[in-house]
């Protein structure tokens, strides 16, 4: 039997992705095999395709974060997984393909009749918010919270999730955005033409409990501003670097899994010789 994936050669934008077809993957014993029902598209995935992302690959490699897929074969020595079963998984990199192996530890069952591609957006990106809200952030009901790119793949789960935990939300988004943001039940500010900090400090008066910002560089600054005294900004992403769905600046393509987070570490670490109590916290999956 055979099977397509999508893989990249090396590191770079979009023209690097390549559809392969070759034989489909035999589990090995301890692995299951399943048949790809849904597979994630995140800014991840983007930021390992330009060589950037801490979890980033050695070429070639297929990319894809997460799956929800149907059990098809099962190797030796595997118990608990029966063909035709739904499960998810989160290997970080592999899922752009039809068929993937995993060892059976990977997988989790997932409920009969959700709609695979709704199921998938739980494995990274709902997880992605819900542990920063609740564990980096241990927001309280009542608490205002600032969303950076609420409309976004983790920005929609954060409101949700926000929406439920009874937190006052505000979110950036662009102003296309604006009624999806007011729909999941926060206040937009669009951050290509206002200044979100003045627009919080307008609207709240003395500033948010908790920043989530994906952005990274010295909009961390900016969203350390916008925080009231022992405030927390949860630092997780490098967005900024970004421009068009392509690394911003010329550097040359490669792997650098280190560089980005370690810029991250140093806005984190001089945050401590600031005045006011504000913290500045790191999350990764
Ligand atoms: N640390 C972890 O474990 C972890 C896990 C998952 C994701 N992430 C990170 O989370 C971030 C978001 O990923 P995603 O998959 O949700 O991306 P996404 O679906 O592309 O959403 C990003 C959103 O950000 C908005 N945006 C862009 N520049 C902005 C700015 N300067 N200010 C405010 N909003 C801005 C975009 O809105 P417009 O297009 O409307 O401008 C877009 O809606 C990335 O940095 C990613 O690496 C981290």
């Amino acid at each position: 039997m055979r099977h397509t994936r999508i893989i990249v050669t090396h590191y770079g934008g979009p023209d690097v992705l390549q559809v392969i077809e070759e034989a489909c993957p035999e589990p090995k014993s301890g692995e299951v095999r399943v048949r790809v029902l849904a597979a994630g598209v995140s800014l991840p995935d983007v930021l390992a395709r330009e060589g950037v992302h801490p979890e980033t690959p050695r070429v070639p490699y297929t990319p894809g974060w997460d799956l929800v897929g149907i059990v098809d074969q099962i190797g030796e020595s595997v118990s608990g997984f029966e063909p035709g079963q739904t499960v998810a998984a989160m290997p970080i990199s592999g899922c752009y393909a039809q068929y993937v192996c995993l060892p059976q530890h990977k997988f989790i069952p997932v409920p009969a009749g959700l709609d695979p591609a709704e199921a998938v957006a739980v494995v990274l990106n709902y997880i992605t918010a819900h542990q920063m809200l609740d564990r980096s952030a241990k927001v309280k009901p009542g608490q205002r919270v600032l969303i950076h790119g609420a409309s976004g793949g983790v920005g929609t789960p954060f409101l949700q999730l926000g929406r439920l935990a009874d937190v006052e939300m505000y979110g950036t988004c662009s102003a296309q955005a604006a009624e999806v943001v007011k729909e999941l039940g926060a206040t937009p500010i669009d951050y290509r033409n206002s200044d979100f900090v003045q627009e919080i400090h307008r609207l709240t008066g003395d500033g948010v409990d908790a920043v989530f910002d994906g952005i990274g560089g010295d909009n961390l600054w900016r969203s350390r501003e916008a925080l009231r005294e022992g405030g927390r900004v949860v630092v997780y992403g490098f967005q900024a670097k970004l421009h068009g769905g392509r690394m911003a600046s010329d550097a040359p393509s490669g792997r650098h899994p280190i560089r980005e987070s370690a810029i991250l570490g140093w806005y984190i670490l001089r945050n401590w010789f600031r005045a006011g109590r504000k913290s500045m916290v790191p999350y990764s999956i």
